[in-house]
Protein backbone atom coordinates (compact mmCIF):
# COMPACT_ATOMS: atom_id res chain seq x y z
CA UNK A 1 0.00 0.00 0.00
CA UNK A 2 1.95 3.06 -0.81
CA UNK A 3 1.07 6.29 0.69
CA UNK A 4 1.96 9.97 0.46
CA UNK A 5 1.86 12.02 3.36
CA UNK A 6 1.32 15.35 3.71
CA UNK A 7 2.58 17.40 6.34
CA UNK A 8 2.71 21.68 7.46
CA UNK A 9 4.62 21.34 10.60
CA UNK A 10 6.73 18.89 12.93
CA UNK A 11 5.79 16.02 11.47
CA UNK A 12 5.48 14.33 14.47
CA UNK A 13 2.61 11.63 13.59
CA UNK A 14 4.37 11.34 10.51
CA UNK A 15 7.70 9.92 12.65
CA UNK A 16 5.66 7.36 14.17
CA UNK A 17 4.76 6.11 10.83
CA UNK A 18 8.27 6.59 9.49
CA UNK A 19 9.50 4.36 12.72
CA UNK A 20 6.55 1.75 12.25
CA UNK A 21 7.76 1.03 8.90
CA UNK A 22 11.40 1.11 9.68
CA UNK A 23 10.66 -1.17 12.53
CA UNK A 24 8.71 -3.40 10.21
CA UNK A 25 5.63 -3.29 12.54
CA UNK A 26 3.55 -1.51 9.36
CA UNK A 27 3.88 -4.71 7.70
CA UNK A 28 2.60 -3.74 3.30
CA UNK A 29 2.98 0.22 4.23
CA UNK A 30 5.46 1.96 1.52
CA UNK A 31 5.85 5.54 2.00
CA UNK A 32 5.95 6.93 -1.28
CA UNK A 33 6.87 10.43 -0.86
CA UNK A 34 6.27 13.05 2.07
CA UNK A 35 5.23 16.69 0.40
CA UNK A 36 4.47 19.79 2.84
CA UNK A 37 2.37 23.24 1.34
CA UNK A 38 5.41 25.40 2.61
CA UNK A 39 9.64 25.49 2.65
CA UNK A 40 11.36 24.64 5.75
CA UNK A 41 9.25 21.91 7.76
CA UNK A 42 10.39 20.24 10.50
CA UNK A 43 8.14 17.35 8.71
CA UNK A 44 10.14 17.12 5.30
CA UNK A 45 13.57 17.37 6.97
CA UNK A 46 12.51 14.29 9.17
CA UNK A 47 10.97 12.41 6.00
CA UNK A 48 14.53 13.45 4.14
CA UNK A 49 17.25 12.74 6.66
CA UNK A 50 14.92 8.63 6.94
CA UNK A 51 15.89 8.43 2.87
CA UNK A 52 12.12 9.16 1.97
CA UNK A 53 11.48 11.30 -1.60
CA UNK A 54 9.68 14.57 -0.30
CA UNK A 55 8.29 18.00 -2.46
CA UNK A 56 6.84 21.19 -2.00
CA UNK A 57 4.22 22.46 -3.89
CA UNK A 58 4.15 25.78 -2.01
CA UNK A 59 0.82 27.50 -1.46
CA UNK A 60 2.62 30.96 -1.50
CA UNK A 61 3.88 30.60 -4.96
CA UNK A 62 -0.02 30.19 -6.60
CA UNK A 63 -1.75 33.27 -6.98
CA UNK A 64 -4.44 31.68 -7.62
CA UNK A 65 -5.94 28.58 -5.04
CA UNK A 66 -7.14 26.39 -7.95
CA UNK A 67 -3.94 26.55 -9.26
CA UNK A 68 -1.87 25.21 -6.11
CA UNK A 69 -4.35 22.85 -5.63
CA UNK A 70 -4.07 21.85 -9.21
CA UNK A 71 -0.34 21.01 -8.42
CA UNK A 72 -0.64 19.41 -5.30
CA UNK A 73 -3.27 16.85 -6.93
CA UNK A 74 -0.77 16.37 -9.71
CA UNK A 75 1.88 16.00 -7.96
CA UNK A 76 0.84 13.27 -5.43
CA UNK A 77 -0.95 11.66 -8.14
CA UNK A 78 2.79 11.25 -9.91
CA UNK A 79 3.52 8.90 -6.92
CA UNK A 80 0.64 6.69 -7.69
CA UNK A 81 -0.25 6.54 -4.33
CA UNK A 82 -3.32 4.06 -2.77
CA UNK A 83 -3.94 6.72 -0.26
CA UNK A 84 -2.97 10.68 0.53
CA UNK A 85 -2.50 11.14 4.42
CA UNK A 86 -3.17 14.48 5.81
CA UNK A 87 -0.90 14.05 8.80
CA UNK A 88 -1.01 17.89 10.09
CA UNK A 89 -1.39 19.23 6.83
CA UNK A 90 -2.83 22.83 7.51
CA UNK A 91 -4.55 23.46 4.19
CA UNK A 92 -7.94 22.99 3.13
CA UNK A 93 -7.86 20.98 -0.52
CA UNK A 94 -10.07 21.77 -3.39
CA UNK A 95 -12.64 19.87 -5.72
CA UNK A 96 -9.47 18.67 -8.16
CA UNK A 97 -7.49 16.94 -5.33
CA UNK A 98 -11.11 15.55 -3.59
CA UNK A 99 -12.08 13.97 -6.77
CA UNK A 100 -8.55 12.49 -7.75
CA UNK A 101 -8.40 10.94 -3.79
CA UNK A 102 -12.02 10.01 -3.68
CA UNK A 103 -11.95 8.00 -0.47
CA UNK A 104 -8.65 7.44 -0.47
CA UNK A 105 -7.67 11.13 1.78
CA UNK A 106 -7.03 10.22 4.74
CA UNK A 107 -7.23 12.94 7.56
CA UNK A 108 -6.00 12.96 11.14
CA UNK A 109 -7.43 15.22 13.61
CA UNK A 110 -7.31 16.30 17.43
CA UNK A 111 -10.63 15.78 18.62
CA UNK A 112 -13.41 13.59 18.69
CA UNK A 113 -15.06 14.77 15.47
CA UNK A 114 -18.24 16.17 14.16
CA UNK A 115 -17.20 17.96 17.61
CA UNK A 116 -14.11 20.58 17.12
CA UNK A 117 -13.43 20.87 13.89
CA UNK A 118 -10.89 23.05 12.39
CA UNK A 119 -7.50 24.48 13.17
CA UNK A 120 -7.88 24.91 16.56
CA UNK A 121 -9.39 21.83 17.37
CA UNK A 122 -8.18 21.47 21.19
CA UNK A 123 -7.68 24.74 22.33
CA UNK A 124 -11.53 25.17 21.23
CA UNK A 125 -12.69 21.62 23.10
CA UNK A 126 -10.30 22.92 26.42
CA UNK A 127 -12.09 26.31 26.14
CA UNK A 128 -15.75 24.57 25.92
CA UNK A 129 -14.97 22.87 28.46
CA UNK A 130 -15.26 18.89 27.76
CA UNK A 131 -14.04 16.59 29.88
CA UNK A 132 -12.95 13.89 27.21
CA UNK A 133 -11.65 14.97 24.04
CA UNK A 134 -9.51 13.06 22.04
CA UNK A 135 -8.65 12.04 17.75
CA UNK A 136 -10.21 11.01 14.96
CA UNK A 137 -8.73 9.58 11.98
CA UNK A 138 -11.09 9.69 8.75
CA UNK A 139 -11.52 9.79 5.16
CA UNK A 140 -11.73 13.70 3.82
CA UNK A 141 -13.15 15.46 2.11
CA UNK A 142 -14.03 19.04 0.43
CA UNK A 143 -14.99 20.33 3.59
CA UNK A 144 -13.31 21.34 7.06
CA UNK A 145 -12.56 18.05 9.15
CA UNK A 146 -15.66 16.02 7.30
CA UNK A 147 -16.08 12.63 6.07
CA UNK A 148 -16.59 9.00 7.33
CA UNK A 149 -14.81 8.42 10.26
CA UNK A 150 -12.43 5.62 10.69
CA UNK A 151 -11.31 5.57 14.38
CA UNK A 152 -10.79 7.53 17.67
CA UNK A 153 -9.85 7.29 20.75
CA UNK A 154 -10.40 9.41 23.69
CA UNK A 155 -8.43 11.15 26.23
CA UNK A 156 -9.53 12.91 29.43
CA UNK A 157 -8.81 15.67 29.72
CA UNK A 158 -7.02 16.83 33.52
CA UNK A 159 -7.39 19.87 35.76
CA UNK A 160 -4.61 22.13 34.82
CA UNK A 161 -4.38 20.94 31.12
CA UNK A 162 -3.33 23.77 28.84
CA UNK A 163 -4.02 23.14 25.19
CA UNK A 164 -0.10 22.20 24.88
CA UNK A 165 -0.25 19.83 27.43
CA UNK A 166 -3.49 18.17 26.45
CA UNK A 167 -2.38 18.32 22.74
CA UNK A 168 0.94 15.62 23.85
CA UNK A 169 -1.37 13.84 25.02
CA UNK A 170 -3.59 13.86 22.09
CA UNK A 171 -0.56 13.06 19.66
CA UNK A 172 0.23 10.06 21.56
CA UNK A 173 -3.09 8.68 21.05
CA UNK A 174 -3.33 10.13 17.39
CA UNK A 175 0.08 8.23 16.28
CA UNK A 176 -0.94 5.07 17.50
CA UNK A 177 -4.53 5.34 16.00
CA UNK A 178 -2.80 6.66 12.86
CA UNK A 179 -0.21 3.53 12.77
CA UNK A 180 -3.24 1.27 13.85
CA UNK A 181 -5.36 2.68 10.33
CA UNK A 182 -2.78 2.11 8.21
CA UNK A 183 -2.23 -1.64 9.12
CA UNK A 184 -5.88 -2.16 9.12
CA UNK A 185 -6.11 -1.10 5.63
CA UNK A 186 -2.65 -2.38 4.06
CA UNK A 187 -4.38 -5.78 5.64
CA UNK A 188 -7.40 -4.79 3.46
CA UNK A 189 -9.29 -4.45 6.63
CA UNK A 190 -12.12 -1.63 7.01
CA UNK A 191 -10.80 -0.11 10.19
CA UNK A 192 -14.38 0.75 11.24
CA UNK A 193 -15.11 -2.71 11.84
CA UNK A 194 -12.69 -1.92 14.79
C1 LIG B 1 -1.75 16.77 14.93
O1 LIG B 1 -2.38 16.74 16.17
C2 LIG B 1 -2.74 16.96 13.82
O2 LIG B 1 -3.91 16.25 13.95
C3 LIG B 1 -2.98 18.43 13.94
O3 LIG B 1 -1.71 18.97 14.13
C4 LIG B 1 -0.90 18.00 14.76
C5 LIG B 1 0.28 17.76 13.88
O4 LIG B 1 1.34 17.32 14.59
N1 LIG B 1 -3.69 18.95 12.83
P1 LIG B 1 2.67 16.80 13.89
O5 LIG B 1 3.00 17.76 12.75
O6 LIG B 1 2.40 15.40 13.39
O7 LIG B 1 3.69 16.84 14.97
Amino acid sequence: MRIVVLVSGSGSNLQAVIDAVAEGSLEGVEIAAVGADKHGTYGVERAAAAGYETFVVNFKDYAVRDEWNHALTAKCLSYAPDYVVSSGFMRIVGEEFVNAFDGTYLNTHPALLPSFPGAHGVRDALAYGVKVTGCTVHIADAGVDTGPILAQAAVEVLPGDTAESLHERIKVQERALLIRVLGQLAAGRDPRDG
